[in-house]
């Protein structure tokens, strides 16, 4: 949700901060700017759209130091007035991701002194602010020091003035932002894959911290002012992580990766002959004797995944567990159980919603938190106790796919581990499980393997407006995964169902337009579902059917089937949202939409 990049060096750094902006459009791409400084002036390019607009304007744009901004837009339309950097008295240029939630009262103050304020954006007062302290002959470190003790809110800012062609200073808060540390240049960015080309050596800032970048120099002070040192790492994420390759989108990438993210995920477990508490941190044994519940708190596509994890909790681990909207439980009031585990699952680990989510848990008096993040340096990751980093690589398609299964999996070992925790797991069935664990990429890439025929049957769909989605028990929630993932993309109107409600409701929108999709594995609920299923035909309504291998159900006029390569057990839902994956991609090939960046959406919302 906005993405920021920055560079002071001895190069132009245009090119620098374009191809950054290229690669963090996924955080936002509704408009885009940059600022540099040159010949003692901010020279600014802004234009709406996506960075290639942006980098036409800047052909002519050069300087040895700027701020760059790819914007998801919150307060204010998208528009040229309204992307950032925005400025002071041409004095100061600002870039800026995150909310000033007292921006208004701000923006008051400071119009009464005098501040024309020529956009929309809470943004613009962290500019004039920083003017008023700076031009009473403060450095920009310390104005923006000074400013950002007014400010309320989160944010990641990188401020630059006209008449400082040295400095760059750069603060975060509630908001990511990394510093990039080359040879005699450094660099800012929202995250890693911006700075790649350029370098691999980067410094997570803390909370509250403040930064002065100059070319051969950098300092850090944290919340209280005081300079400190934070540990240079070298980052794992390779180049070609974040490249398309062969792939035409990155959707399309990341749903084929999925073999691989799920065995760099198992990785540690499947190698052992047993699964240890202990791959969720070392006091993770003491806090699983500790509980009698778990609370999932997740959003999107997350929180889809938290919803089969119960199934797997319930059945298997013998525990119960809830699992929750995180933007509708942080303003409900609940009855807080010390005895509870608290959940958070997150791709981006930045979720706003979830971390909110996860402070109000703790302020209930919840101590035992676990994060199930793809990112290690993520705030949800530092604010717990517990962790399992799922290890599925960047992620840039909006929707998202392989974070989605891998969290599955995630998910599977906290259910395998509780289960022997509480007696409830024969060494026999331990090694079954593990067995299967170690299957699962080759499964999964047995499902791929169908590709081919759903993109034939998503021709069946570019017409159509509306589509239902079915499925039973644990996969349920696939279905609920499966219609979003075709709405983010493709715009088609889609609803879940468990398929047994159909009859209370949604059978009355089933005509000979209406798309039916089912999950029909083949579990215990397999002979309801096909008697669901045939209340849809009766009504006339074109059924598609991902059936397992054995499932005895066949095709027919306006039934069809696709047969899934084997059937998986507990492990099944992951294999059964591969085909709903392709669907939507496909249907939305068909349809023509910006599969990697659909309309008004963003990857990680970083704000409510
Ligand atoms: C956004 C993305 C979704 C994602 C959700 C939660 O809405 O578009 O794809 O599922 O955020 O993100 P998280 O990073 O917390 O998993």
């Amino acid at each position: 949700m906005c993405g920021i990049v920055g560079a002071v060096a001895q190069r132009n750094v245009v090119p620098i901060l374009l191809e950054g902006l290229q690669r963090l459009e996924y955080r936002g791409y509704d408009s885009a700017g940059l600022a540099v400084v040159h010949d003692g002036q901010i020279e600014r390019q802004r234009s709406t759209g996506r960075v290639v607009e942006l980098t036409a304007k800047s052909a002519n744009t050069n300087g040895q130091i700027g701020i760059a901004h790819t914007r998801w837009a919150t307060h204010g339309v998208p528009s040229e007035r309204n992307a950032h950097p925005h400025l002071s008295k041409d004095k100061i240029a600002v870039v800026h991701n995150g909310i000033i939630e007292n921006y208004e009262a701000l923006r008051t103050r400071l119009t009464a002194a005098g501040y024309v304020f020529t956009s929309d954006t809470d943004t613009e007062v962290i500019a004039h602010l920083i003017h008023t302290h700076y031009v009473q002959g403060k450095t920009l470190l310390a104005a923006t020091q000074e400013s950002l003790r007014e400010l309320v809110g989160a944010y990641a800012i990188g401020v630059i003035a006209s008449d400082n062609p040295d400095q760059l200073v750069c603060a975060r808060r509630g908001s990511p932002l990394l510093l990039g540390i080359g040879i005699e240049e450094h660099f800012i960015a929202s995250d890693v894959s911006a700075l790649l080309p350029v370098t691999r050596r980067v410094v997570y800032l803390e909370e509250g911290d403040v930064v002065q970048l100059e070319r051969k120099h950098y300092q850090i002070y944290d919340a209280q002012g005081k300079p400190v040192t934070r540990a240079i790492v070298e980052s794992e994420m390779s180049n070609e992580s974040v490249q398309l390759g062969q792939y035409r989108h990155y959707m399309q990438k990341e749903i084929h990766e999925q073999p691989q993210a799920l065995a760099d995920t198992l990785e540690s477990v499947c190698n052992s002959q047993s699964l240890v508490p202990g791959i969720f941190g070392a006091e993770a044994s003491a806090v699983f004797d500790d509980i009698n519940h778990v609370l999932i708190l997740a959003c999107g596509t997350s929180y889809h995944s938290g919803l089969v994890a119960r199934y797997w909790l319930e059945e298997v681990a013998g525990i119960a567990c809830t699992v929750e909207v995180a933007s509708e439980y942080r303003y409900r009031t609940s009855v807080p159980n010390p005895k509870s585990l608290v959940v958070v699952i997150s791709q981006s680990g930045e979720t706003a919603d979830t971390q909110a989510a996860l402070n109000h848990a703790k302020s209930l008096g919840h101590t035992h938190t676990l994060a199930i993040c793809n990112v290690a340096e993520s705030a949800l990751v530092r604010l717990c106790k517990l962790r399992l980093l799922t290890r599925a690589g960047p992620e840039i398609g909006v929707a998202s796919t392989k974070a989605f299964t891998t969290q599955l999996a995630a998910l599977f070992l906290l259910t395998l581990v509780l289960a022997k925790q509480r007696g409830r797991l024969t060494a026999a069935q331990e090694s079954a499980h593990l067995k299967d664990l170690r299957h699962l990429p080759t499964a999964v890439q047995k499902v791929l393997d169908l590709e081919p025929i759903i993109a034939k049957l998503a021709e069946q769909f570019a017409n159509k407006s509306n589509a239902l989605f079915l499925g039973r028990g644990m996969h349920y929630p696939i279905a609920m995964e499966g219609s979003l993932k075709l709405k983010e993309i493709s715009y088609i109107h889609a609803e879940a169902y468990p398929a047994g409600e159909l009859k209370h409701g949604p059978l009355a929108l089933v005509d000979k337009d209406m798309p039916v999709i089912s999950v029909a594995p083949n579990d215990a609920l397999l002979e309801k579902l096909k008697s669901n299923l045939q209340e849809v035909r009766a009504r006339g309504g074109e059924l598609f059917v991902f059936a397992d291998a054995d499932s005895h159900i066949t095709e027919a006029e306006g039934i069809h089937i696709i047969h899934m390569p084997e059937h998986a057990g507990l492990l099944s839902p992951i294999l059964h949202t591969i085909p709903l994956q392709l669907l939507s991609y496909y249907v939305a090939l068909q349809k023509g939409t910006d599969v990697d960046k659909p309309r008004n959406l963003a990857k990680s919302v970083t704000v409510e």
